[in-house]
């Protein structure tokens, strides 16, 4: 349960940085048009700081999923699986958007990209769509899901 709340919490964080970093990268690319490029300052402080602080909640993320994950009763959800493909995708197009190389356009679909991922996340493990898993050609209810409350009403 503790790896659990650990995963949850850092999951959580992993999509206020994003947004927070999206909004400060807008705020800067601002400043850059108004300004003259070399009074615009050079990422450092707090942004650095939130840069490594979504890398650490990216890593706690991964090592509790993994190990929520291998611990799963062999019973693997449609919307953990959808998770985690939009997970994978989420992370690679944070790098395109934050990593100051490449044109504004690649930025700003990477930006859209992550935004749009993070979004069905959070919508994936609210709602938890098709709670049902194929295993040995049955559906079956998830543990602790609605779905396995109508199997098992009491
Ligand atoms: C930003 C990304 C993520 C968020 C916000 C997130 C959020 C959550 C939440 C809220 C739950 C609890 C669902 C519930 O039982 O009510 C959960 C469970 C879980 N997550 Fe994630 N997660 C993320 C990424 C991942 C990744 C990358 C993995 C795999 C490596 C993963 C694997 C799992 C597993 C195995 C469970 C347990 C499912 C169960 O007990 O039925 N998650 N996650």
């Amino acid at each position: 349960m503790l790896i659990k709340i650990i995963h949850m919490s850092a999951g959580l964080l992993v999509i206020i940085l994003f947004y927070v970093q999206a909004v400060m990268l807008l705020q800067r690319r601002r400043a850059a048009q108004a300004f003259p490029v070399h009074s615009v300052q050079p990422i450092t402080g707090l942004a650095k700081g939130l840069k490594m602080a979504l890398h650490i909640c990216w890593t706690i993320v991964i090592v509790a999923g993994l190990y929520l994950l291998a611990n799963l009763p062999g019973i693997y959800p449609y919307w953990l699986m959808a998770k985690i493909g939009l997970f994978v995708l989420a992370i690679v197009f944070s790098i395109f958007s934050f990593r100051g190389k490449g044109s504004k356009r690649r930025q700003n679909i990477s930006l859209i990209g992550a935004a749009i991922c993070y979004a069905l996340i959070l919508f994936l493990v609210i709602v938890k769509p098709w709670g049902y898993v194929l295993t040995g050609h049955a559906n079956q209810p998830v543990s602790g899901s609605a779905s396995e409350a109508l199997v098992h009403p009491n």
